[in-house]
């Protein structure tokens, strides 16, 4: 087939309609966050080199269209709580005065969670030796940082895909209640933060069951939780509108704050055709699979930005529900994506590219909340 031809026409089209899609009052006001702020909060997560500013252009952009931040990897218990009652909370303590200085809304991510886990709490046997480190590590960390950090994960990826608790070494020593444990510990530690349970694949009517079980659990339970985190690691087609609107309805019936946590779609075939973001899944690298290296073509650059759009359309809808949208990563470059669930792949699932710069989809999302 000759594809020069579409390609060309294809090019054109997208130069047309992105004249048309930029704002046009492009000041030094027109922001993602100014845009959304009647509606949510505007997320980023911030990787190391954000937090500690190395690059001044990145550092500015965070600020001008962010109003949220969440340490993408810094305050997992393997960075700091690497030993058993040793902590380390250099990065964490630089990404929460990021958070003051830029006066945002600070996400705390993640207390309890079975992936990327120090490996101390890993070889943990028994119920008393488990309470004592949780208790340890939540008390520890939630009561650091009381008064400044806004939200908590308190629990990360507890089910599994059918909706069941997911075995890890918290239930198998502790037992199912290990969750509201967990959540009344960090209630105690900080009684004003809001606590959140936080998951992938929520759109997945089982898991989806399963997150309003655990919730209804915890609240008769006594445990206090404010909100379900929709991850939200998604693709071009999947999931669909009416699954992602369907979750932001059953979880605010049990009135709770519903936020995306982690939002992103990628543009590459998925090795599995599974949906979710299980980060120790892993699969091979091949040409196949990693098809735009050079760059992303127009017309994948295009469905990006309507897909962007149409999920924001269901968030605006439901902003009375909705606390934050907050995007897994500033740019492309920095995206977990190029390197899950296969390493070294070339994606593009933000609104900023390689270099920082806004893309089609920026702009559509700015022009459909003017
Ligand atoms: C990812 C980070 O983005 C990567 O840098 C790291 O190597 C692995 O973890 N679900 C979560 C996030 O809750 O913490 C994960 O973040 C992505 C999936």
């Amino acid at each position: 087939m000759n594809i020069a031809k579409p390609l060309v026409l294809l090019s054109a089209m997208l130069l047309i309609s992105s004249c048309n899609s930029i704002p046009k009052n492009s000041g030094a006001s027109l922001s993602l966050k100014n845009t959304y702020k009647k509606d949510f909060y505007i997320g980023a997560a911030l990787d190391t080199n954000q937090i500690k500013e190395t690059d001044p252009m990145v550092t500015d952009l965070i600020a001008k269209e962010f109003n949220s931040i969440t340490a993408e990897n810094c305050m997992k218990s393997m960075y700091v709580h690497p030993e058993k009652g040793k902590f380390d909370f250099k990065m964490s303590d630089q990404f929460v005065a990021f958070g003051e200085k830029k006066k945002m809304l600070i996400h705390g991510h993640t207390l309890i969670w079975h992936s990327q886990l120090a490996p101390w709490m890993a070889q943990i046997k028994d119920s008393v030796t488990m309470a004592e480190a949780i208790t340890n590590h939540i008390s520890t960390i939630v009561e650091k940082y009381k008064g400044r950090i806004n939200s908590w994960d308190v629990v990360n990826e507890a089910l599994n895909e059918d909706g069941t608790l997911r075995k890890t070494v918290f239930l198998d020593t502790y037992g199912k209640d290990y969750l509201s444990f967990a959540f009344k510990l960090a209630a105690k530690a900080d009684p004003k933060t809001d606590l959140y349970y936080n998951d992938y694949n929520l759109c997945n009517a089982k898991k989806r069951k399963g997150a309003v079980e655990l919730v209804k659990n915890l609240q008769k339970n006594g445990a206090k939780i404010d909100g379900v985190g929709e991850q939200a690691h998604w693709n071009l087609t999947s999931p669909s509108l009416d699954e992602i609107e369907k979750t932001i309805l059953d979880f605010a019936e049990l009135g709770v704050k519903v936020s995306f946590t982690e939002f992103d779609i990628s543009v590459l075939p998925n090795p599995w055709d599974i949906v979710g973001a299980d980060i120790n899944q892993r699969a091979e690298a091949s040409e196949k699979m990693n098809p735009y290296p050079n760059g992303l073509p127009d017309a994948i650059q295009i469905q990006l930005a309507a897909r962007y759009e149409a999920i924001f359309k269901i968030f605006l809808k439901h902003q009375d529900k909705i606390d934050r949208v907050t995007f897994w990563g500033v740019n492309d470059k920095q995206s977990w994506l190029n390197d899950w669930p296969i390493k070294g792949r070339t994606n593009y699932p933000l609104l900023f590219d390689r270099e920082s710069k806004p893309k089609k989809a920026y702009y559509s999302l700015i022009e459909l909340n003017k």
